[in-house]
């Protein structure tokens, strides 16, 4: 057996990297894997606050946790401890909390280390913020999809009234515009594409067009 292949998709938040990452992973047979859900599920199950702990504090907390993964395309399951994570981390809170510890190099040395593992274990399409610079730098396909933030917010708006959500439109907008500049400008493993990454202004895109972008991309 050859080593497992990775692909890579980063980009900011709201830009449809999970949807594209389910369809490329289905496509190629392999699991995929949300990195923002692991950002996600650390924030939740330390709860709010925390990314003002001490680092010993933080590190006792994250060595009790272990992430697993199974399934492939959009059936793959991350697991914390055994439990599959579910929708209680899907808030626009959760992920400004995921934002927060994502700033602590405590807790991205301990993300890094668990995502590693999976990829060596795992072929994967990997999607976050710094897969393609930090966390699988040597993978052969790396994409970096982009859109407007106006763009994004009225993703969001349409993809939370299709779930019965409905929300405020400029809300979003602000939500996502702060969780960006965080994500953008801090100091350790920041949002940008690689330097090799297949750029893709996804705008003025349908799904099937970007789809059949990556689909090129790693043919
Ligand atoms: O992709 P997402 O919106 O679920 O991610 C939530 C937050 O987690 C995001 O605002 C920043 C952080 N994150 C990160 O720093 N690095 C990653 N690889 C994935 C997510």
């Amino acid at each position: 057996m050859g080593s497992p292949l990775i692909v890579t998709i980063d980009g900011p938040a709201g830009v449809g990297k999970s949807t594209m990452a389910k369809l490329l992973a289905r496509h190629l047979s392999i699991p995929y894997l949300d990195t923002g859900a692991m950002f996600r599920s650390v924030a939740w199950k330390l709860g709010q606050g925390s990314w003002e702990w001490d680092e010993a504090r933080l590190k006792e907390a994250l060595d009790g946790i272990e992430y697993s993964l199974s399934g492939v395309g959009g059936d793959s399951v991350l697991s914390l401890n055994g439990v599959p994570i579910g929708d209680e981390i899907r808030t626009e809170e959760v992920g400004m909390w995921a934002s927060n510890v994502a700033t602590l190099p405590v807790v991205r040395t301990f993300l890094k280390k668990a995502q590693q593992d999976l990829g060596a274990r795992f072929s994967l399409v990997a999607e976050g913020r710094d897969m393609g610079t930090v966390i699988f730098p040597g993978a052969p396909h790396k994409f970096f999809l982009d859109a407007s933030v106006d763009e994004r917010a009225a993703r969001r708006f349409h993809q939370l009234r299709a779930m019965g959500r409905p929300a405020s439109l400029a809300e979003l907008r602000e939500q996502i515009a702060r969780r960006d500049h965080q994500d953008r400008n801090r100091a350790v493993a920041p949002l940008k594409p690689a330097d090799d990454a297949v750029v893709i202004d996804t705008t003025e895109m349908d799904k099937d067009r970007v789809f059949a972008a990556l689909k090129d991309g790693v043919a």
